[in-house]
């Protein structure tokens, strides 16, 4: 991350650490389930329909708190949408802790879910108003680090807890994040964008004065902030408009390969997938899949380095290639047919390839990519559609993934997300446009001039050298 002395540093670190605390706590508020569902199973007997809802009662109602999360946003602002939030975290975790059975555990984790929705929108979209442009890119690619290391702090509090056998514990810990970012939630400057809109103005020039230093700065980000008042956000009839279903179809499909290819399936499943190939107690197969966790965040870290380097197309494609070839291995390792010694090592190697692929790629590239393609003026309901399908195709996976192992046995059903994978490269290679270095006006103007989607980035080795700067934005 770059700072110079234009902005205040401590002011941007205390935003970021409310950035890191949103996706610390969707990561885990996601990710906790998965070492608590086998305790949860045993005491509540659940059949395999409600091991699923239990999993997916909190993604659909992340898809609810994404469709919420826009309105609430705009009458009551993104901090106070992150502050609501974090409230129901807070108390979504005690109360789920004390849960007495499953259909009010699920209800619980479905409100627990909103909090996870509200927050996927409005930490991005507040960190992207609030921040310097030129960092705004890497803070959406900080979140999604905080995401993955708060799904390795679930892991690391299911392994604890997992001795004792006692799920309520992982539950009521993840209360301690969540009052942290409650607190923290109420120091936060107000957006300066959502104060003009409201009409605000001394309000927001205040905040800004906070925020930069410099008095070049300062006059920049005004003139900016209302050039874009001018462009104010569409409404609903921004679905009239052809280019805009055309980019939002990109942003569809690019969620949807994120959560189709499955990562979650190892996120929520992982220990169930180690039972399987033999590790037979529950602190083995969830301290595996700490380590699993552990690998993501790491490989998460080393994307932010080459991201920008190799750009969103080739690594995308490289990654998705480990994805596949992990799934691939994984199915091989799960099938009985497969020489017995040989099993272990092709489920744990595909497991580590997909992740490795994963992480790489399409975790960062996706949230990246959703916050580039949108025209400004369409870019909040763009956004918020957008998520809800990350959420929507998760409650799918979540819901159904048990149920199709158990009809269709584990090998076909990770060699069907394996191709998957393939038809995702397919997508990806023909129809997704390189964004790296490119100025967000340009992709808008060659979106308006009606150019393919492959090619709405094109005049990047033009403008590259002007553009640079501008790729950062969010
Ligand atoms: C995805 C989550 C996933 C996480 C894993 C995110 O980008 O949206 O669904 O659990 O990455 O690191």
């Amino acid at each position: 991350m770059q700072l110079t002395k234009d902005y205040s540093t401590s002011l941007i670190f205390k935003i970021g650490f409310l950035a890191a605390l949103a996706g610390l706590l969707f990561g885990v508020d996601t990710g906790i389930i998965s070492g608590a569902l086998e305790f949860i199973q045993h005491d509540f007997q659940l059949t395999v329909v409600q091991e699923e809802m239990v999993v997916a009662s909190l993604l659909i109602g992340a898809v609810l708190g994404t469709l919420i999360s826009n309105p609430v946003s705009h009458y009551w602002g993104r901090d106070r949408a992150l502050l609501f939030s974090a409230i129901i975290f807070f108390s979504g975790s005690i109360l789920s802790a004390l849960a007495p059975n499953y259909y009010l555990f699920t209800a619980i984790r479905l409100i627990l879910g909103i909090a996870v929705g509200m927050a996927s929108f409005s930490a991005p979209v507040y960190l992207s108003e609030v921040a310097p442009k030129q960092i705004r890119g890497t803070l959406i690619a900080l979140y999604q680090l905080m995401i993955t290391i708060g799904i390795l702090l679930a892991g690391l509090i299911d392994t604890y807890f997992s001795y004792k056998g006692s799920w309520r514990g992982m539950f009521s810990t993840i209360a301690v994040p969540a009052l942290i970012m409650l607190i923290g939630t109420l120091f936060l400057p107000r957006s300066p964008r959502w104060l003009m809109l409201k009409g605000k103005k001394e309000e927001a020039l205040a905040v800004i004065k906070k925020i930069f230093t410099n008095s070049v700065e300062i006059n920049k980000e005004i003139q900016e902030l209302e050039n874009n008042l001018k462009r104010t956000q569409e409404g609903w009839s921004v679905f009239r408009l052809g280019y805009f279903r055309k980019i939002l179809g990109l942003g569809f499909v690019l969620q949807f390969i994120q959560i189709m290819t499955g990562m979650n399936t190892l996120m929520y499943y992982a220990p169930k997938i180690f039972s399987l190939i033999g590790f037979s107690t529950p602190p083995e197969r969830i301290l595996a899949t700490v380590g699993l966790f552990s690998l993501n965040v790491i490989v998460t870290i080393l994307s932010l380095f080459i991201i920008d380097r190799w750009g969103r197309r080739p690594l995308s494609l490289f990654g998705l290639a480990f994805m596949m070839f992990g799934m691939l291995c994984l199915g091989l390792g799960l099938n009985t047919e497969v020489y017995l010694p040989l099993r272990n090592p092709l489920a744990v190697g595909g497991m580590l390839s997909f992740i490795f692929g994963f992480a790489i790629s399409l975790g960062p590239i996706v949230w990246i990519m959703c916050a580039e393609i949108f025209p400004l003026r369409s870019r909040d309901i763009g956004v918020m559609f957008t998520t809800a399908t990350n959420w929507i195709a998760n409650a799918i996976l979540g819901g159904f993934f048990l149920s199709v192992m158990k009809w269709i046995g584990p090998s076909y059903t990770f060699w069907i997300l394996a191709f998957i994978c393939v038809l995702s490269m397919l997508y990806i290679y023909f129809f997704c446009p390189e964004t790296k270095n490119v100025a967000l006006e340009m992709i808008e103007r060659n979106l308006l001039d009606g150019k393919p989607l492959r090619y709405l980035g094109e005049d990047l080795a033009l403008s590259a050298p002007q553009a640079k700067p501008a790729c950062k934005q969010a």
